[in-house]
């Protein structure tokens, strides 16, 4: 097993780092962007039915959920399509709305998670296209759908996931801007510079891994703190969902991730000088909303965690601590802002002592109910 670490203490930090190399394999031979082509078998021999949908249906759980809402902000900013995500088991037990020019995609790294698998069966008997995006290759989930895209992000061994969330990123990602030129909803300037900027996200994940040590000295100060907030908003609302899931999953912290908009609507209540608030700042379009959020974190003595871009002043100034990551276009900033999130709950998961690569109560394949 040491051997199988790669040297790592365990699984999940071999898989963090793995990252860069992982995203990689899972656009070559997809991904030309000096030709300005993406280019998927699978989305290619059914391009007709993707740009025809007048939906799609991002059906999943847990971590993979999460790379589904991103999905849907990329998708309905770049193509233009509809999209509504869905947790599988919810989705599968409430009769829903499913027309034969949907176009369900089913998001699983397993293959084999039971709810997915049954939303999929479901799905196809009501006559949609069903596109499968996993990363175990003849899974069940890869045989059960029409057609589908790997991950190639290779073994994930550690119970939370972590590669096969910015892979799975990664290919919705490429299928966004597959149908946005299909259908011309984005200018070719901006989708060159997309197909670019997509190309250097795994040197920049490596940069975004420099926050280790950053992450590790934050971890020292909250890792004995019993409750977590992670606020985000627009394509980093569903990373502060997935940075709260990861420190819940392994080191046994209460954690919620929020819109940050949303926290006047309850979370603030919560905030006084015990309270960690993670925030995910980079400078793009909802800055300067999330700069007044973490001044009403402030006001309450809450103690701030701000994810921002590199070289960032501003959150600097107000915040008790910021993780830089690079600075990349706005739909791809997830890539890189969950990168410090992992390596934070990581650290505080070693610190509290808990198992982190097989953590209580938790399975890497819920193939029951
Ligand atoms: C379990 C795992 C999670 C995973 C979820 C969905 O809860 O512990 O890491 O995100 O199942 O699994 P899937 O294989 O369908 O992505």
């Amino acid at each position: 097993e040491q051997i199988e670490k790669g040297g790592y203490d365990h699984f999940m930090l071999k898989e963090i780092y793995e990252q860069p190399s992982v995203i990689k394999d899972t656009y070559r031979g997809r991904l030309h962007a000096n030709k300005g082509i993406i280019q998927m078998a699978g989305v290619e021999d059914n391009l007709e039915k993707f740009t025809n949908a007048r939906r799609i249906l991002i059906v999943a759980c847990g971590t993979s959920w999460h790379a589904g809402l991103v999905a849907e902000y990329i998708i309905e900013e770049f193509a233009r399509i509809s999209v509504e995500v869905e947790y599988a088991s919810e989705f599968r037990y409430r009769n829903p709305i499913i027309n034969s020019d949907d176009v369900v995609i089913a998001i699983s790294q397993s293959g084999e998670t039971a709810d997915t698998l049954a939303a999929i069966k479901l799905a196809k008997e009501k006559g949609a296209f069903v596109f499968g995006v996993c990363n175990v290759v003849g899974s069940s989930i890869s045989r059960e759908t029409h057609a589908g895209a790997y991950t190639h992000a290779g073994p994930e061994i550690g119970v939370a996931s972590t590669k096969a969330f910015t892979t799975q990123i990664t290919v919705l990602t490429m299928i966004a801007l597959r149908l946005a030129k299909a259908k011309g909803t984005m200018s070719n300037s901006d989708y060159q510079r997309y197909l670019l900027e997509l190309e250097l996200i795994p040197e920049k994940v490596e940069e975004a891994l420099l926050s280790n040590d950053v992450a590790k000295t934050i971890a020292g100060i909250y890792k004995g703190a019993p409750n977590c907030l992670y606020l985000g908003r627009g394509y980093n609302f569903p990373v502060a969902l997935e940075g709260a899931l990861k420190l819940k999953e392994i080191s046994y912290i209460h954690a919620e991730g929020y819109p940050a908009a949303e926290m006047k609507h309850g979370p603030i209540a919560l905030i006084d000088e015990h309270m960690p608030v993670v925030v995910i700042a980079p400078k793009q379009n909802h800055y300067d909303k999330v700069v007044s959020n973490i001044q009403e974190i402030k006001a309450r003595s809450g103690k701030i965690i701000a994810v921002v871009t590199k070289g960032d002043t501003q959150v600097r100034a107000l915040a008790d601590h910021v993780i830089e990551v690079p600075d990349t276009s706005e739909a791809l900033t997830p890539l890189l802002t969950t990168i410090p999130l992992q390596l934070l709950s990581y650290h505080i998961a070693v610190m509290r002592e808990c198992n982190v690569d097989q953590p209580r109560n938790l399975a890497k394949s819920v193939t029951v109910e």
